[in-house]
């Protein structure tokens, strides 16, 4: 523990990236492997925080609604990879509200399957269908991907788990449910290509078996 600690302590000796030397990137190697291990921490920490700073005129919290979409691929019978990602399909919310779905995936991406990233990427001009109309806004921007393979992955995902997870009577999973998937998801390898699984498009429901690769 003690030289542990000691390891803490110790600093680069650089004041310009340039100036590096050896050592000093691997020390700071060596320290960046406990703060990479804290990943899921600090995920979860945003996902609590989506409970206080929220959108307001919701029925629901942001929180709310990231576990309303996890609970409902749960009971959907979705996969590690898709109940995580409906989970954190908005974490990108707080810093980026602008390019949230881009954000979220970008946090998933190093530790899920593809299709989870690439949906999750693109739910937010998917989701358009739904509401863009009452703006004058074109809600059918998402037909630019309708020849895109997950497309159909996309719309399920938005229709099944984004849409219909504002109702403050569905009864929701709380946190904890789900936490140890997360922490699973996140002590991945990162960007392990038997993780991506690129090209391989799996099913949201798994009710029928209409995995395929492309
Ligand atoms: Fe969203
Ligand atoms: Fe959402």
């Amino acid at each position: 523990m003690d030289r542990e600690l000691k390891k803490m302590d110790k600093k680069v000796k650089f004041t310009a990236m340039k100036n590096g030397t050896r050592e000093d990137y691997q020390l700071l190697a060596e320290l960046e492997k406990p703060f990479l291990s804290l990943t899921a921490d600090r995920v979860l920490n945003e996902l609590r925080e989506a409970g206080n700073a929220t959108l307001e005129g919701y029925k629901i919290t942001r929180l709310e609604h990231g576990l309303q979409s996890g609970t409902r691929a749960m009971r959907d019978g979705a996969d590690i990879d898709w109940i995580v990602g409906a989970l954190l399909h908005d974490i990108g919310d707080g810093l980026a509200p602008q390019n949230h779905d881009r954000m979220s995936a970008e946090v998933i991406r190093p530790f899920v399957r593809w299709d989870v990233a690439w949906t999750v990427e693109h739910h937010g001009i998917f989701q358009m269908i739904y509401y863009a109309h009452h703006y004058n806004w074109d809600r059918n921007a998402r037909d630019k991907f309708r020849n895109h393979p997950l497309f159909k992955t996309c719309e399920e995902f938005c229709e099944r788990w984004d849409q219909s997870s504002f109702d403050p009577d569905y009864p929701t999973e709380p946190l904890e449910t789900f936490e140890p998937m997360v922490r699973q998801v996140f002590n991945r390898k990162a960007y392990d290509p038997a993780v991506l699984r690129e090209g391989f498009i799996s099913s949201l429901t798994r009710k029928e078996e209409k995995m395929r690769s492309i």
